[in-house]
């Protein structure tokens, strides 16, 4: 049977950054997020038992670099003994450049390959198998504003995810700037193991994390747009520097994602509802309420060194698409 479902990438507000378990790919530490509509991901799968081994398409290119973590997520999902698969990706945004393309692409994977081989997990479960495979994942299987919570199950850690408002209980607009399209210099897991090690900040940042969620949580809950401006702005920094005083210092910015964070600034200072938020990337991407969405785009589209925007409203989480 062939499968397809379509998923979104996530923006978090209050981040995740750190694992405490590495092989079970579980979080060190909560997260918020607000899930996109307009940024999406495709996926096709069909299992097939004349083939020898799994094969990925990403765009209608063959992709052998991300085919060990599909394969991988999909004998966590189905277990080793499944048939191989044909995975086919559509992406309608730049992959790996602190997009989230991993968050969308292994969200979509899961809800395609579970219906393909003829399975109905609950979405927990679906986030679960998409977590291990990107952390971030998890929270793409649900819409509007997601978090996703640590727990203990049978006394290990495990992710408990759940939408905490719906997209359209309280409209929001994400611009997103693009600064620079190549791929990353350091993936994000990579940059995390280092800053657990090495960065003087790390401890802190686990010890604050709790109360940055309860903060977000509370203005989400009474829709206080400054309250989770400035909680998200703070979680974000912190974040950064959490990496830059990490050695070798890992740092993804560039002279125009600074150059984006000013403007953000002079918005705020003109009275537009909007802030901003950088993940493992260059990209700033600045959310705002939506009648401030042209302003705002208007104003990063003509800061120094962006080379583009993309504009988003909030979505409803990964879905399946069709059978056949
Ligand atoms: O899911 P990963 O392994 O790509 O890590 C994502 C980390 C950040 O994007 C920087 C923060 C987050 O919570 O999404």
């Amino acid at each position: 049977m062939r499968a397809s479902a379509v998923a979104q990438p996530n923006i978090a507000l209050i981040k995740y950054w750190g694992k405490q378990d590495v092989a079970g790919n579980i979080p060190a530490v909560g997260s918020l997020s607000i899930t996109l509509d307009s940024l999406e991901t495709r996926m096709t799968v069909e299992f097939d038992d004349r083939l020898g081994a799994d094969e990925l398409q990403l765009n209608g290119e063959p992709a052998e670099r991300m085919l060990p973590r599909v394969t991988h997520c999909l004998d966590n999902l189905l277990g080793a003994k499944r048939s191989p698969a044909v995975i086919e990706s559509i992406c309608n945004f730049p992959i790996a450049a602190g997009l989230a393309s991993s968050a969308s692409s292994f969200a979509a994977l899961v809800v395609a390959a579970s219906r393909a081989a003829d399975k109905q997990p609950d979405t927990l479960s679906l986030a679960r198998a998409a977590g291990q495979a990107s952390g971030s994942a998890a929270r793409s299987l649900y819409g509007g504003f997601v978090e996703l919570q640590l727990i203990e199950e049978e006394g290990s850690p495990a992710i408990a995810v759940e939408s905490i408002l719906q997209e359209n209980a309280w409209p929001m607009q994400v611009i997103v700037a693009i600064t620079a399209t190549g791929e990353k210099p350091v993936s994000s897991s990579d940059a995390m193991k280092l800053s657990a090690k090495t960065s003087p900040f790390y401890a802190s940042w686990l010890e604050h994390q709790d109360h940055d969620l309860e903060i977000a949580r509370s203005a989400v809950a009474d829709r206080d747009f400054s309250a989770l401006a400035a909680i998200s702005e703070h979680n974000c920094l912190k974040m950064h520097s959490v990496m830059w005083a990490s050695r070798p210092p890992v740092v993804y910015w560039n002279k125009a994602t600074l150059a984006c964070m000013e403007t953000v600034r002079r918005l705020q200072a003109d009275g537009v509802p909007v802030f901003f938020t950088i993940d493992a990337g260059p990209q700033v991407k600045a959310v705002c309420l939506p009648d401030f969405a042209d302003q705002v785009r208007k104003a990063l589209q003509e800061t120094d060194g962006v080379i583009d925007t993309m504009a988003s409203t909030l979505g409803g989480g990964a879905r399946l698409l069709g059978m056949s």
